[in-house]
């Protein structure tokens, strides 16, 4: 699945891989083990953010995954039970080359990278998280989008057996969500596979999910395993459940409050109880990488 004869480690400065393995071995490289950390040879990426990562125990206790129950607790009690090895991911619609690819196979030809983003929540907290993933666009190139394609959409696990909020019908399963063509191909839309140097905690969306900051938090779905290329603008699991709250788009917008609450400011998770709130960012502090593909479009109505 290789573009050109050159592996990651092969364009990758030496020094940033070598220090950063340097760094894992200490850290407990056992953990890293398994098919979605494949490649140790990640380098930092210039699109991350320079702000302290929250500490592990903010990210993996603090969480929403709806499958494992509505509860900001429950997904680190719950997911648990889901079995993430094998993993595969059926990718179809309007590509060259259809099909339900191995985790592995997928991972054995995208770079790995650190990526420390904000992460802002439609419910108006946030977190800065070291994630570990590679872009989007890679796998889309991989698989070959066809030209009639404009908008991506993608589907959680449904395993009631596993995920023990599916059990009762408190969101239409399985959780979807959807991207733009353009959105999905920005280099800044990843999907991530770990976190903090080791694979990614089940309550975080194992093993794969997408992550793409400067919208809040619900666009980034957990646990992927379709992903599929449309001309249609796909369903979206908050947009189905209320649409006058959940747009298609869902940018982190400061200026348009959500019906029952502001989106003016953030607080920031783990910041103590005297930290106070802070300002939130037009599209999460990203603006400057993603205005322009917005640009003429009235984003009160297109929220
Ligand atoms: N993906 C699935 N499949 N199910 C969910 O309930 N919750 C979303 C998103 N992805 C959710 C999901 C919401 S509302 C948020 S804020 C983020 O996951 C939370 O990600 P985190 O727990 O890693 O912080």
């Amino acid at each position: 699945m290789k573009k050109t004869g050159l592996g990651w480690s092969d364009v990758t400065p030496k020094h940033l891989w070598l220090n950063r393995r340097a760094v894992m071995a200490g850290a407990g490289a056992a953990l890293l083990a398994g098919p979605a950390m494949a490649k140790l040879t990640y380098s930092p990426s210039r699109f991350s953010t320079t702000e302290a990562p929250n500490s592990l125990e903010d990210i993996t206790t603090y969480n929403n995954f709806y499958e494992f129950g509505t509860g900001k607790e429950d997904p680190a009690r719950n997911a648990g039970a889901l079995t993430t090895d094998p993993w595969s991911i059926t990718i179809d619609g309007m590509v060259e080359k259809p099909g339900t690819y191995d985790l592995a196979d997928i991972l054995k030809d995208q770079p790995l990278e650190e990526r420390i983003y904000r992460f802002r929540c439609v419910e108006a907290w946030s977190m800065i998280v070291p994630w570990i993933g590679f872009e989007l666009s890679g796998l889309l190139n991989r698989v070959g989008v066809q030209p009639s394609a404009k908008y991506v959409a993608f589907e959680t696990l449904v395993r009631p057996e596993e995920m023990v909020g599916q059990q009762s019908p408190i969101l239409e399963w399985p959780y979807r969500e959807g991207l733009r063509l353009d959105e999905a191909m920005h280099p800044l839309t990843i999907l991530a596979t770990g976190l903090y140097g080791e694979e990614m905690p089940k309550q975080n969306g194992a093993p794969i999910r997408l992550v793409v900051p400067w919208k809040y938090g619900f666009k980034s779905i957990k646990s992927i395993v379709r992903i599929s290329l449309t001309d249609q603008q796909p369903q979206t699991t908050w947009n189905m459940l209320q649409p006058s709250e959940y747009g298609f788009y869902s940018n982190v917008n400061p200026n348009v409050d959500h019906p029952r609450w502001s989106q003016a400011s953030e607080r920031r998770i783990g910041a103590g109880l005297f930290a106070g709130r802070q300002d939130t960012l037009m599209f999460n502090g990203y603006e400057e990488e993603v205005a322009s593909l917005y640009a003429g479009m009235d984003l009160a109505v297109n929220y």
